[in-house]
């Protein structure tokens, strides 16, 4: 006999069949909104006007993950997968255009499994990165892991851009050091290294998150550290000869022993050359002496510690603590607005003359220049999607930032001036960009015939991935050829041979 009525069958009740309600939140629910809005780290998204997810699912294990792949399969509800939220536009929280959709917030699967014998670690997604140089250091002070600076990030997007931090000379990306992983693929699958296969584990390393599936977790290879660390901060102005200094530093920076990473933040007239050197102050002012004396580093200016003690003194001074890296409430209160490029040549100094000048232009923002050379130059370019790496001298990450709604027409505008004249100084034919620094003025996907098109997705693809982006379009084609797992920027299928 018929039921009276059939049972509802929609995406919420599918999922009420295999995930706890109280993992579940629609709009209506009254966590909703603290939910949502915890780990939106670009203040900008806060706004009325941003399209937000019908529903919240904060799952406690992968089957979790995998029911809700399921369900949002059967239902047509498209997922947005969020691990820390640091995303510069949003996108693991919110659409640019109006459409249904749920996000999967991993915040609860955060377990850091450390193997102190192995050197390896197996790390969930929503771990954030303090979390796991906290534990790594806890379990034994002899290793570490070269990741971002920031210690609120997220593992699952920032493992799945590439991510680096102030150990990128000596070990190369986080996803470089990644070696397992555990995926729910576009069918809801469960699948290790061994099940996914290469070519897939491949993309996960650095291909961008969210087009590939959910990785629930990552199995890392820790790496040795120094028991004493040396970081120094030295502030240099314009009228004290700071240009000269940005002029040489490009040339030497890259080709400093690997031990010595010495990154640059420039804004307004003031330099900011800070560095940390895997050793002791004994070791580090003869090398500075010899390689650039110009800078005056001197004994007085070490600050010696160990490794995981520099974590947090490097974004937050003295008075950072090792505590500070378990904290998961993030002190960002920014709009902001973010670009990067990568340099092969070295800029003239006349032309630096003229940046310093942009940098007290309205609206000027902030540029933080990265040094590569060593690892993460010496891994070959298609070894893993990120391809920045033989002969790149530096990154350059525009960071602009304001204060209240509104504030933002000049620093948005002084963004895309400096990007314009920087073109003829930085990388061409593709003006190369780094996917974790998401700018979705480099493009955006458009969806012809229900999936995102190749042709759309080449303008931006290239600049994050050079010639890697027509495999990742492949692999893609491969493991979600429905472009299930798709966002304004996420790998467009590739059919054609
Ligand atoms: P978020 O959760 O927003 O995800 C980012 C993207 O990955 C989204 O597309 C999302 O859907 C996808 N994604 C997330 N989890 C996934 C999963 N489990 N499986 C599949 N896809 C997933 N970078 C760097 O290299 N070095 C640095 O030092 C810094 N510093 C820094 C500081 C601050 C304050 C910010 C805001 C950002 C940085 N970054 C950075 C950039 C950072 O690496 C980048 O934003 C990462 O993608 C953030 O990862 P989250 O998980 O936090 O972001």
């Amino acid at each position: 006999v018929a039921a009276p009525y059939p049972a509802k069958d929609d995406f919420l009740s599918c999922l009420t069949r295999s995930v706890p309600p109280k993992l579940l939140f629609a709009k209506s629910s009254p966590a909703y909104g603290s939910l949502w809005s915890s780990t939106v780290r670009n203040i900008k998204f806060l706004s009325d006007k941003t399209v937000r997810p019908l529903y919240i699912i904060t799952p406690m294990e992968p089957c979790h993950v995998q029911s809700t792949v399921a369900c949002g399969r059967r239902h047509g509800m498209r997922l947005r997968v969020r691990s820390g939220g640091h995303d510069y536009e949003g996108l693991s929280y919110r659409s640019d255009k109006p459409e249904p959709f749920a996000v999967v917030d991993l915040s609860k699967m955060r377990q850091v499994r450390i193997d102190g014998k192995q050197a390896t670690a197996w790390v969930d997604s929503g771990a954030q990165l303090g979390e796991i140089y906290y534990a790594v250091s806890k379990a034994t002070p002899k290793l570490g892991f070269p990741a971002g600076v920031c210690a609120t990030i997220g593992v699952g997007g920032h493992f799945s851009g590439g991510g680096f931090g102030m150990m990128l000379r000596k070990y190369g990306t986080a996803a470089d050091n990644v070696i397992d992983a555990k995926v729910v693929d576009a069918n809801g699958k469960l699948l290790d290294r061994k099940a996914m296969g290469e070519d897939y584990f491949w993309a996960i390393r650095g291909g961008g998150g969210s087009s590939f599936g959910i990785v629930v977790s990552w199995q890392i290879k820790l790496v040795p550290v120094a028991p004493t660390v040396t970081v120094f901060q030295i502030h240099r102005g314009v009228q004290d000869g700071a240009i000269d200094l940005v002029a040489k530093w490009q040339q030497i920076a890259p080709s400093l022993p690997e031990d010595l990473m010495i990154r640059i933040m420039a804004m307004g007239q003031d330099v900011l050359f800070e560095a940390l050197y895997l050793g002791g102050c004994k070791d580090l002012v003869p090398l500075m002496n010899a390689r650039f004396p110009e800078l005056g580093m001197m004994q007085a200016m070490c600050n010696e510690m160990s490794w995981i003690e520099s974590v947090p003194y490097i974004p937050l001074g003295k008075t950072g603590t090792v505590k500070d890296l378990l904290n998961r409430t993030s002190n960002i209160r920014a709009f902001g607005k973010y670009k990067s490029d990568y340099v092969r040549d070295p800029i003239p100094k006349a032309v630096w003359e003229k940046i310093f000048t942009c940098l007290i232009k309205p609206g000027a923002g902030v540029m933080i220049m990265d040094p590569y050379g060593g690892k993460i130059s010496s891994v070959p370019e298609d070894a893993t999607p990120f391809p920045h790496r033989q002969g790149m001298l530096f990154n350059i990450q525009y960071v602009n930032y304001w204060f209240g709604e509104g504030a933002g027409a000049l620093p948005t505008q002084w963004s895309r001036d400096m990007y314009a004249f920087m073109e003829p100084y930085v990388t061409k034919n593709p003006r190369q960009a780094y996917v974790n620094y998401r700018d979705m003025d480099l493009g955006v996907n458009q969806v012809v015939g229900g999936v995102s098109s190749y042709a759309s997705g080449k303008v931006w693809g290239e600049k994050y991935f050079k010639g890697n982006f027509e495999r990742l379009a492949r692999i893609k084609a491969k493991v979600d050829p429905e472009d299930y797992f798709r966002n304004e920027q996420s790998i467009p299928p590739l059919f054609k041979y």
